[in-house]
């Protein structure tokens, strides 16, 4: 008899392919809607209890860990880099992310409570970037290109996004083209030529999954638009950084202000 956590274990796999070394687990898996069937060369194999499971695709582990209820940052991490290695398109790593932030509590709880502005690097390699991104009340970001897909999911507060496009016959400027709130629990996808401007609308601290792929995101020739005159530049991570830490300290004086 498999113990209670594993038999919840099992109902809760919804679609996914599961199989199993107990031979034991093929009457439970069948009783539970189940088609059974000998498998061989599986993506990988996790343990919980004393069943087996393994999983053709990534996807489908992503979902199993979804299903037990769990955001642990590394197991996001391992999630996002298993679906960037199935799909190297944002579309996988979408999905992930779609799943973790369905849950914002857990993924609060997981990356601890926004506490000043800032961009932590979750995990870097020369074609995979994730970062969890606190933007300051109020904060705004000048237009910026990226030259790689971005997926951005919202875990707390809210993103507001404005589009931009080149202007034809006028080199190096750009105009509005659109805008997106992102609220909580929200993600979007952001194709590898758009360019974005980024703001905290509210008057607390947002905290956002920003991924980047298909490039190295802190080596990329990136270019940002100057907030006044609009005109193309390169961009500057010096720069970046000092607005973040400039951002905080004007939401440091609020909080001081508040507490007088
Ligand atoms: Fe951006």
């Amino acid at each position: 008899m498999l113990p209670q956590q594993d038999r919840l274990l099992v109902r809760s796999l919804g679609s996914a392919s599961v199989w199993t070394h107990d031979a034991s687990c093929f009457n439970l898996l069948e009783a539970s809607g189940y088609r059974t069937q000998a498998a061989v060369g599986v993506w990988g194999t996790t343990r919980f209890g004393n069943i087996q499971v393994g999983f053709e695709h990534p996807i489908e582990q992503v979902r199993l860990a979804r299903e037990m209820g769990m955001f642990e940052t590394e197991r996001f991490i391992a999630d996002c880099e298993a679906a960037f290695a199935a799909d190297s398109s944002h579309k996988a790593i979408r999905e992930v992310v779609a799943r973790a932030m369905s849950e914002p509590a857990t993924v609060l709880k997981s990356l601890g409570e926004p506490k000043r502005a800032g961009s932590q690097t979750l995990f870097h390699s020369d074609s995979l970037t994730i970062l969890n991104v606190i933007w300051a009340p109020g904060m705004m970001v000048m237009p910026h290109n990226h030259r790689m897909w971005a997926v951005i999911g919202i875990y707390s507060g809210r993103e507001d996004n404005v589009f931009w496009r080149r202007i034809p016959g006028e080199p190096n400027r750009i105009e509005a083209a659109g805008a997106k709130a992102l609220c909580e629990k929200d993600t979007m996808p952001l194709g590898s030529d758009v360019i974005h401007s980024v703001i905290n609308p509210i008057d607390r601290l947002t905290g956002a999954i920003h991924i980047y792929g298909g490039g190295d995101f802190f080596a990329a020739e990136r270019s940002e638009w100057d907030s006044l005159t609009l005109d193309e530049h390169r961009h500057d991570r010096a720069r970046t950084l000092r607005m973040f830490e400039q951002a905080n300290a004007r939401y440091e004086a609020s909080l001081r202000t508040l507490d007088g």
